[in-house]
């Protein structure tokens, strides 16, 4: 029986319950030669079938070093290609020697130019479906695995870190082996790490931040609050579980604004602005370390009880820190990037759904805004009918339930009609979760700051109360001047600012866009910015459009290349 439609990984089967990996780094290569130990919960005899994605298999053999008859399928285009090994009576577990591609889609190295301090880079993304590319596994949030130990050989002047605990580093001459355990069980998409010149800067006992020497010590400020956050955060939902709290800060391309690899959340550098204004992005990763990494979806059907959940936590978190008022405005731009997917999925309402079927259809194509914030609204809404004293307590009983578990929508329902009888009913919780679009009972965010803002009543008094005005104002050039004028919007270091500003400023039709957009796209890989400025210029300048995508695509992971190229093959030929 197959536990997830984006895996070949066969419920019947062994279950893998702890890896260990040795993996020796090649960066003139592009590739990883290592070795990936799966050791079982419960002793299986019979098929295991594993996920592999441009895999090259060298060996495969059981624990006690016999060798095994294995066969690799053809690859699927969305899932890879199935590793089936034949498993003796009684296996305890299975050793495979393997190579990556230098194509993995998980991988993006990154030659000395694309980095601040020449050195080279390599990091690892997985979610949702991409660890299988760095190494043959049961790659599926439904079976969750510790790791006994993992080594990583890499050149001796550069570093590995881990989203995991740091055990030791061996020096061997040119090149040095980093180890680390993960002693809490994970689903492999939170398997990850990442290899280059890396300063830390402690922040509180348990926090630290991680970037190149040249960007830490603005990293160290723009996250200084950490701590703080990390202690509302337990207020809300019990004690955090995973030890460190640390942040690596990526090279520009990292194609999220964050990841939230337990105990070292990856962050796209577009987030350290010089003014703190973008640490909701801190508080949603930090806030996975409950939603998520603690509970997460078992399949990609499921992904809104995983971001759905995160986003009501972060915006719980911010609550506790800037006061309801203030964070109000965060829903509120939530709700506007809603309605602006809501908008673009207009001819295909089935993916406005939380709970889905995605089998055929590639996970980071249906990636989508939706599970996020159509997710909260639900919450909300749950929320609002349970009231807030009795909510919280039905949260941290929900988190305690299923805690270090992947569960389904069923599930959740369930123990919500077990803890709050007659709520999800009230709520009308099944039109949000098999129905599309958006219920009209759907609560409409709104903060009287923010009315005021969009109205001009109010003057905005911090960066993301800017936001709200752009995202509001008139595509008219005159007033878009005036705008830029007052708040110096087209010389901001942050990209949150910015592209929403060129976005107007396309809109309005103004001949300076041109150019403002190029140095948006070539200065981020990050998707979230890249998404709207090439749909935007495919519609009104194609020609451009594909010349500063070639001029920008070394800079870019292979992820955002696809969806790029993906806006862009809608475009018309010229104009
Ligand atoms: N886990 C996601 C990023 C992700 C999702 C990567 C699916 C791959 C597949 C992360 O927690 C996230 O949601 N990041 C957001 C940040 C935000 C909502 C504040 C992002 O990158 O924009
Ligand atoms: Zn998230």
């Amino acid at each position: 029986m197959r536990l997830d439609p984006h895996s070949y990984a066969d419920g019947d089967q062994a279950r893998t319950r702890s890896v260990d990996l040795s993996l020796h780094v090649d960066f003139d290569q592009r590739v990883i030669d290592g070795e990936i130990a799966l050791h079982f919960a419960q002793p299986a005899a019979g098929n295991l079938d594993l996920d592999t994605r441009d895999l090259a298999i060298a060996h495969v053999a059981s624990l006690d070093g016999a060798p095994l008859h294995w066969e690799l399928a053809p690859s699927e285009p969305i899932l890879g290609a199935r590793l089936r090994v034949a498993l003796p009576p009684q296996a305890q577990g299975v050793t495979i020697r393997y190579r990556t591609a230098p194509q993995a889609t998980a991988l993006q190295w990154l030659a000395p130019s694309q980095t601040q301090g020449g050195e080279p880079f390599l990091y690892s993304q997985a979610q949702p479906i991409h660890a299988r590319s760095m190494a043959p596994l049961q790659d599926t949030p439904a079976i969750r695995v510790t790791v006994g130990q993992a080594r990583f050989t890499v050149p001796a002047r550069l570093r590995t870190l881990m989203a995991a605990a740091a055990l030791a580093r061996e020096p061997r001459g040119e090149a040095a082996t980093d180890v680390f355990e993960m002693p809490q069980p994970i689903p492999p998409y939170l398997l990850a790490f990442a290899v280059g010149d890396l300063a830390r800067r402690e922040l509180s006992p348990r926090c630290a931040v991680w970037a190149e020497p040249a960007l830490v010590d603005a990293a160290a400020y723009e996250f200084a609050a950490v701590e703080q956050m990390l202690q509302a955060a337990e207020e809300l939902f019990g004690p955090y579980e995973w030890d460190r709290y640390d942040i690596l800060v990526m090279p520009p391309s990292f194609p999220y604004g964050g990841m939230e690899n337990p105990r070292l959340t990856f962050v796209t550098p577009s987030i350290v602005a010089g003014d703190r204004s973008l640490v909701n992005v801190i508080a949603h990763e930090l806030a996975h370390a409950w939603t998520g990494n603690l509970v997460t979806n078992a399949n990609a059907n499921h992904f809104w009880l995983n971001e759905g959940f995160t986003v009501y936590a972060e915006r719980r978190i911010l609550e506790a820190l800037e006061g309801s008022d203030r964070a109000g405005i965060y829903a509120a731009s939530g709700l506007h990037d809603l309605e602006t997917a809501l908008a673009r999925f207009a001819a295909r309402p089935e993916l406005t759904r939380l709970r889905n079927d995605l089998a055929g259809v590639d996970p980071d194509e249906a990636y989508s805004t939706v599970p996020y914030e159509k997710g909260y609204l639900l919450l909300r809404r749950l929320e609002d009918v349970a009231g807030r004293p009795a909510w919280d307590e039905f949260l941290r009983a929900y988190l305690s339930a299923f805690r270090f578990q992947s569960i389904d929508t069923q599930q959740f329902l369930d123990f919500l009609e077990a803890h709050l009888p007659g709520v999800a009913a009230r709520a009308g919780a099944l039109e949000y979760i098999d129905g599309p679009f958006l219920p009209a009972s759907a609560p409409r965010p709104k903060s009287a700051r923010l009315e005021q803002l969009r109205a001009g009543e109010r003057e905005p008094e911090d960066p993301n109360e800017l936001l709200v005005v752009l995202q509001s104002a008139p595509a008219d050039p005159e007033r878009l001047r005036e705008l830029d004028a007052r708040w110096g919007l087209s010389g901001r270091r942050s990209l949150e600012l910015r592209h929403t500003f060129v976005l107007a400023q396309l809109r309005a039709g103004m001949a300076e866009a041109l150019e403002a957009a190029r140095r948006v796209l070539l200065e981020t890989g990050r998707m979230r910015y890249l998404r709207p400025l090439y749909t935007e210029l495919a519609q009104r300048h194609p020609v451009a459009a594909r010349r500063i995508y070639e001029e920008a695509r070394a800079g870019y992971h292979n992820i955002a290349r696809s969806v790029v190229e993906g806006v862009l093959k809608d475009a018309p030929a010229r104009r």
